[in-house]
C-alpha cells in the first residue's frame, strides 16, 4: 500500500521525473523547473511508492481561506489508476482542517483545442469543481486560463 507523504516535501528531483513523464501537459521547459523547484518550497502532498514518488499535488495560499491547486500530476505509467483523486481527497480534507473554505484551480480552457487538457476539465468537473471564468491573457494569449472552484466547507 503506498502511503501519501507532505505536506513539506524535499523531493524536488522525483517531482520533476513525474513532470517530464507528461510532455502532453507539461512541455514548457520553464514551467517545469518552477513547478518541480515549487514542490520543495510550498505545501505539497506525494503518494510514494516502492519505486519512489509517483504523483503529487502543490497547494499555494492566496488568503487563509482560499487556495489554489499550483500543481497536480501523476506518472504517466500510472495514470488512472486513483492516485489523483486521492490526491484531490487528501489535500482537501488537509485545507478543511485547517479553515480553509475554496479552493481553485486554474487549467487551459476549452477554447483551445487539446484533447489532453479536454481529460484534465472533465477530470476536476467530476470531482465538484465548477467553471467560473475564462482569462484570455493570463498566462499568454494562445493559452486562455479557465477558473474552476470548489467549496470545500
Ligand atoms: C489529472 C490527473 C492528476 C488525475 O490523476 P489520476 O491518478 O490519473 O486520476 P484517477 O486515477 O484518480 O482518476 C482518473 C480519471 O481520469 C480519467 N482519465 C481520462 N483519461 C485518462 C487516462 N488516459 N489515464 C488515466 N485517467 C484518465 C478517468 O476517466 C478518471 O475519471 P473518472 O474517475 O472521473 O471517470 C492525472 O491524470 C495527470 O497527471 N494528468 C496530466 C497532468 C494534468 O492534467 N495536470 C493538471 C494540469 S491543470
Amino acid at each position: 500500500m503506498t502511503s501519501i507523504i507532505g505536506p513539506t516535501l524535499r523531493r524536488e528531483a522525483e517531482c520533476e521525473a513525474i513532470l517530464r513523464s507528461l510532455p502532453q501537459w507539461f512541455g514548457i521547459e520553464d514551467s517545469v523547473i518552477s513547478y518541480a523547484r515549487d514542490s520543495g518550497v510550498m505545501p505539497t502532498f506525494a503518494v510514494d511508492g516502492a519505486q519512489g514518488l509517483v504523483g503529487f499535488i502543490t497547494l499555494m495560499e492566496h488568503f487563509p481561506a482560499s487556495w489554489e491547486v499550483h500543481c497536480i500530476a501523476v506518472s504517466a505509467s500510472v495514470r488512472g489508476t486513483g492516485i489523483g483523486t486521492r490526491l484531490l481527497a487528501h489535500a482537501e480534507k488537509w485545507l478543511a482542517q485547517r479553515g480553509a473554505r475554496f479552493l481553485q484551480i486554474k487549467t487551459i480552457a476549452a477554447k483551445k483545442t487539446d484533447p489532453h487538457y479536454d481529460q484534465t476539465r472533465e477530470y476536476y468537473i467530476r470531482r465538484g469543481y465548477s467553471p467560473v471564468e475564462v482569462f484570455p491573457t493570463i498566462w499568454h494569449p494562445s493559452n486562455p486560463a479557465l477558473q474552476l472552484i470548489k467549496a470545500l466547507t
